[in-house]
Protein backbone atom coordinates (compact mmCIF):
# COMPACT_ATOMS: atom_id res chain seq x y z
CA UNK A 1 0.00 0.00 0.00
CA UNK A 2 1.44 3.23 -0.95
CA UNK A 3 1.15 5.87 1.85
CA UNK A 4 -1.02 8.33 -0.70
CA UNK A 5 -3.65 5.43 -0.70
CA UNK A 6 -6.54 6.59 0.92
CA UNK A 7 -7.55 5.94 3.99
CA UNK A 8 -11.17 4.72 3.52
CA UNK A 9 -14.23 4.54 6.20
CA UNK A 10 -15.64 1.37 4.43
CA UNK A 11 -14.58 -0.96 1.30
CA UNK A 12 -13.19 0.43 -2.17
CA UNK A 13 -12.29 -0.82 -5.43
CA UNK A 14 -7.96 -0.55 -4.80
CA UNK A 15 -8.12 1.40 -8.36
CA UNK A 16 -10.33 4.29 -6.50
CA UNK A 17 -7.91 4.00 -3.46
CA UNK A 18 -4.83 3.85 -5.13
CA UNK A 19 -5.64 7.08 -7.48
CA UNK A 20 -4.20 10.12 -6.34
CA UNK A 21 -3.10 13.26 -8.73
CA UNK A 22 0.98 13.83 -8.75
CA UNK A 23 3.26 15.90 -9.98
CA UNK A 24 6.29 14.46 -9.86
CA UNK A 25 6.12 12.21 -12.97
CA UNK A 26 8.53 10.24 -15.18
CA UNK A 27 10.11 12.36 -17.87
CA UNK A 28 11.53 9.68 -19.86
CA UNK A 29 8.36 7.40 -19.96
CA UNK A 30 6.94 6.77 -23.20
CA UNK A 31 3.39 6.62 -23.03
CA UNK A 32 2.38 3.28 -25.53
CA UNK A 33 0.33 3.31 -27.83
CA UNK A 34 -2.48 0.73 -27.22
CA UNK A 35 -2.60 1.69 -23.44
CA UNK A 36 -3.03 5.55 -24.76
CA UNK A 37 -6.30 4.21 -26.85
CA UNK A 38 -7.64 1.73 -24.14
CA UNK A 39 -8.10 4.96 -21.89
CA UNK A 40 -9.92 6.81 -24.16
CA UNK A 41 -11.75 4.02 -25.21
CA UNK A 42 -13.23 4.08 -21.33
CA UNK A 43 -13.80 7.41 -21.53
CA UNK A 44 -15.93 6.97 -24.94
CA UNK A 45 -17.76 4.26 -22.66
CA UNK A 46 -19.21 6.40 -19.72
CA UNK A 47 -22.48 7.32 -19.61
CA UNK A 48 -24.31 10.99 -21.26
CA UNK A 49 -27.64 12.59 -20.52
CA UNK A 50 -29.23 11.26 -23.79
CA UNK A 51 -26.28 9.18 -25.02
CA UNK A 52 -25.16 12.76 -26.43
CA UNK A 53 -21.38 12.01 -25.51
CA UNK A 54 -20.82 15.75 -25.68
CA UNK A 55 -16.66 15.57 -25.41
CA UNK A 56 -13.42 15.61 -27.19
CA UNK A 57 -10.15 14.98 -26.55
CA UNK A 58 -7.20 16.23 -27.67
CA UNK A 59 -4.19 14.10 -26.57
CA UNK A 60 -0.77 15.41 -27.36
CA UNK A 61 3.27 12.98 -26.04
CA UNK A 62 5.79 14.51 -24.58
CA UNK A 63 8.13 16.25 -27.44
CA UNK A 64 5.63 16.72 -29.47
CA UNK A 65 4.52 20.27 -31.07
CA UNK A 66 1.11 19.68 -29.08
CA UNK A 67 3.08 19.19 -26.09
CA UNK A 68 4.46 22.35 -26.35
CA UNK A 69 1.17 24.10 -27.25
CA UNK A 70 -0.68 23.05 -24.23
CA UNK A 71 2.15 23.83 -21.40
CA UNK A 72 2.10 27.06 -23.18
CA UNK A 73 -1.19 27.83 -21.65
CA UNK A 74 -0.71 26.27 -18.52
CA UNK A 75 -0.38 28.71 -15.53
CA UNK A 76 3.05 29.01 -13.95
CA UNK A 77 2.15 26.60 -11.33
CA UNK A 78 1.50 23.89 -13.77
CA UNK A 79 4.11 25.01 -16.15
CA UNK A 80 6.60 24.20 -13.29
CA UNK A 81 5.88 20.02 -13.36
CA UNK A 82 3.13 19.26 -15.74
CA UNK A 83 6.07 19.24 -18.61
CA UNK A 84 7.50 16.05 -16.98
CA UNK A 85 4.41 13.57 -17.93
CA UNK A 86 4.18 11.71 -20.76
CA UNK A 87 1.47 12.75 -22.45
CA UNK A 88 -0.97 15.75 -21.97
CA UNK A 89 -5.03 15.61 -22.45
CA UNK A 90 -6.88 18.31 -23.30
CA UNK A 91 -10.69 17.69 -22.50
CA UNK A 92 -13.43 19.73 -24.32
CA UNK A 93 -17.03 19.80 -23.83
CA UNK A 94 -19.16 20.26 -26.53
CA UNK A 95 -21.17 22.65 -24.91
CA UNK A 96 -24.25 23.15 -27.74
CA UNK A 97 -25.70 21.27 -30.96
CA UNK A 98 -25.40 22.15 -34.16
CA UNK A 99 -28.46 24.23 -34.33
CA UNK A 100 -27.06 25.89 -30.92
CA UNK A 101 -29.26 24.82 -28.84
CA UNK A 102 -27.38 24.75 -24.99
CA UNK A 103 -25.88 21.27 -23.96
CA UNK A 104 -26.89 21.94 -20.28
CA UNK A 105 -25.24 18.49 -19.01
CA UNK A 106 -22.16 18.61 -21.50
CA UNK A 107 -19.72 19.10 -18.33
CA UNK A 108 -21.11 16.91 -15.83
CA UNK A 109 -20.67 14.47 -18.67
CA UNK A 110 -17.15 15.68 -19.65
CA UNK A 111 -16.08 14.80 -15.86
CA UNK A 112 -17.67 11.59 -15.79
CA UNK A 113 -15.36 10.63 -18.95
CA UNK A 114 -12.55 11.79 -17.43
CA UNK A 115 -13.49 9.91 -14.51
CA UNK A 116 -13.63 7.04 -16.59
CA UNK A 117 -10.02 7.94 -18.02
CA UNK A 118 -8.40 8.71 -14.93
CA UNK A 119 -9.81 4.89 -13.50
CA UNK A 120 -8.79 3.04 -16.34
CA UNK A 121 -5.15 4.65 -16.54
CA UNK A 122 -5.10 3.79 -12.70
CA UNK A 123 -5.37 0.00 -13.61
CA UNK A 124 -3.08 0.13 -15.82
CA UNK A 125 -0.48 1.07 -13.51
CA UNK A 126 -0.76 5.13 -14.86
CA UNK A 127 -1.61 7.88 -13.03
CA UNK A 128 -3.69 11.53 -13.88
CA UNK A 129 -3.75 14.74 -12.44
CA UNK A 130 -6.34 16.97 -13.70
CA UNK A 131 -5.95 20.72 -14.06
CA UNK A 132 -8.02 23.45 -14.33
CA UNK A 133 -5.16 26.08 -14.55
CA UNK A 134 -5.22 27.24 -18.00
CA UNK A 135 -5.40 29.79 -20.44
CA UNK A 136 -8.93 27.81 -22.42
CA UNK A 137 -8.64 30.80 -24.63
CA UNK A 138 -5.28 29.89 -26.15
CA UNK A 139 -6.17 26.54 -25.90
CA UNK A 140 -9.19 27.07 -28.43
CA UNK A 141 -7.18 29.30 -30.50
CA UNK A 142 -4.07 26.67 -30.70
CA UNK A 143 -6.28 23.88 -32.06
CA UNK A 144 -8.76 25.79 -33.35
CA UNK A 145 -12.08 24.73 -30.82
CA UNK A 146 -15.32 25.92 -32.35
CA UNK A 147 -17.79 27.87 -30.99
CA UNK A 148 -19.66 25.09 -29.16
CA UNK A 149 -16.48 23.71 -27.99
CA UNK A 150 -14.86 24.29 -24.78
CA UNK A 151 -11.75 23.62 -22.75
CA UNK A 152 -12.39 22.56 -19.29
CA UNK A 153 -9.57 20.88 -18.04
CA UNK A 154 -5.78 19.81 -18.88
CA UNK A 155 -4.68 16.25 -17.33
CA UNK A 156 -1.03 15.36 -17.27
CA UNK A 157 -0.61 11.40 -18.11
CA UNK A 158 2.07 9.09 -17.32
CA UNK A 159 4.27 7.12 -14.47
CA UNK A 160 5.42 8.63 -11.15
CA UNK A 161 9.18 9.58 -11.29
CA UNK A 162 11.64 7.53 -8.58
CA UNK A 163 12.03 10.69 -6.27
CA UNK A 164 9.98 14.15 -6.01
CA UNK A 165 13.55 16.36 -5.41
CA UNK A 166 13.35 17.34 -8.89
CA UNK A 167 10.07 19.40 -7.93
CA UNK A 168 9.86 23.16 -6.19
CA UNK A 169 10.28 22.59 -2.72
CA UNK A 170 6.34 23.74 -1.53
CA UNK A 171 5.76 20.80 -4.19
CA UNK A 172 7.85 18.59 -2.81
CA UNK A 173 5.96 18.94 0.58
CA UNK A 174 2.02 18.60 -1.49
CA UNK A 175 3.43 15.46 -3.03
CA UNK A 176 3.87 13.81 0.07
CA UNK A 177 1.26 15.67 2.42
CA UNK A 178 -1.80 13.26 3.70
CA UNK A 179 -4.71 12.92 1.53
CA UNK A 180 -7.69 14.50 3.21
CA UNK A 181 -11.32 14.51 2.12
CA UNK A 182 -14.52 15.96 4.26
CA UNK A 183 -15.98 13.04 6.52
CA UNK A 184 -18.88 10.81 4.76
CA UNK A 185 -21.70 12.15 7.00
CA UNK A 186 -21.34 15.62 6.33
CA UNK A 187 -21.22 15.06 2.51
CA UNK A 188 -24.34 12.38 2.49
CA UNK A 189 -28.21 13.02 3.89
CA UNK A 190 -29.53 10.04 4.60
CA UNK A 191 -33.53 11.14 3.71
CA UNK A 192 -35.79 9.60 6.42
C1 LIG B 1 -11.30 20.27 -12.19
C2 LIG B 1 -9.97 20.11 -11.48
C3 LIG B 1 -9.04 21.12 -11.55
C4 LIG B 1 -7.79 20.98 -10.92
N1 LIG B 1 -6.83 21.94 -11.11
C5 LIG B 1 -5.56 21.72 -10.68
C6 LIG B 1 -4.51 22.60 -11.06
O1 LIG B 1 -4.68 23.56 -11.84
N2 LIG B 1 -3.27 22.33 -10.58
C7 LIG B 1 -3.00 21.27 -9.76
O2 LIG B 1 -1.85 21.07 -9.39
N3 LIG B 1 -4.01 20.39 -9.42
C8 LIG B 1 -5.27 20.59 -9.85
N4 LIG B 1 -6.27 19.69 -9.56
C9 LIG B 1 -5.97 18.51 -8.71
C10 LIG B 1 -6.66 18.63 -7.34
O3 LIG B 1 -5.99 19.60 -6.58
C11 LIG B 1 -6.66 17.25 -6.66
O4 LIG B 1 -7.45 16.36 -7.41
C12 LIG B 1 -7.19 17.34 -5.23
O5 LIG B 1 -6.31 18.09 -4.43
C13 LIG B 1 -7.36 15.98 -4.60
O6 LIG B 1 -6.15 15.28 -4.62
P1 LIG B 1 -6.05 13.79 -5.20
O7 LIG B 1 -6.54 13.85 -6.65
O8 LIG B 1 -4.59 13.43 -5.10
O9 LIG B 1 -6.93 12.93 -4.37
C14 LIG B 1 -7.51 19.81 -10.16
C15 LIG B 1 -8.48 18.80 -10.09
C16 LIG B 1 -9.69 18.93 -10.74
C17 LIG B 1 -10.68 17.79 -10.67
Amino acid sequence: MSPRTAQTSAPILDTLSNRWSPRAFDASHEFPENALRGIFEAARWAPSANNVQPWHFIVARRGSEGFAKITDALVGFNQAWAGSASALIVAVAEIADEEGNERPWAHYDLGQAVAHLSIQAQSEGFYVHQMGGFDPAALKEAFGLGDNQVAVTVSSLGTLADSVDHLPEMLQERETAPRERRPLDEIVTVAA
